[in-house]
């Protein structure tokens, strides 16, 4: 399993924890950016990890940003991409089992407390199927009729 990671400047040292926390799960990652503290905008990384994971080149989708807000808004706009703000271990389980979340958004000014739960869920959980597939496959649709 490869995960594409990327934040901007205001989640660097986030980043490295996340990263950290993939490799203690045996998980492999490709880092996309953002390298350095110099202010970048958080639409560019969403983009490149976005474009990781909708193409297959990744299994999911690691962003970060002062809030998350930014990149779950931003990651959204790839075409096949259902980005989850999660703040804790139970919205990254239902990010998963209902919404079949292929992009975790997080917050690094929310800090690190109940992020290796969040992260064990979200890679624990299988999409459930059933009754949410046809909300998928409608929001699909909003990407070529909206
Ligand atoms: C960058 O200043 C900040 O706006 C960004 O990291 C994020 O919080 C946006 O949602």
């Amino acid at each position: 399993m490869l995960i594409a990671v990327g934040s901007d400047h205001r989640g660097i040292e986030f980043k490295k924890f996340i990263i950290n926390c993939l490799i203690d799960m045996k998980l492999e990652c490709k880092d996309f950016g953002s390298f350095s503290a110099e202010s970048v905008d958080y639409p560019d990384i969403a983009e490149s990890v976005g474009k990781a994971v909708v193409s297959g080149q990744c299994n999911y989708g690691i962003l970060i940003c002062g809030t998350g807000i930014g990149m779950s808004m931003a990651a959204n706009k790839v075409k096949g991409i259902r980005a989850a703000l999660c703040i804790d271990d139970f919205m990254a389980e239902r990010a998963r089992l209902h919404n079949d979340a292929n992009v975790i958004c997080l917050g690094a000014e929310r800090g690190e407390a109940g992020v290796k739960q969040m992260l064990n869920k979200l890679f624990s959980t299988q999409f459930e199927g059933g009754r949410h597939q046809h909300r998928l496959d409608k929001m699909a649709k909003m990407e070529t009729s909206c």
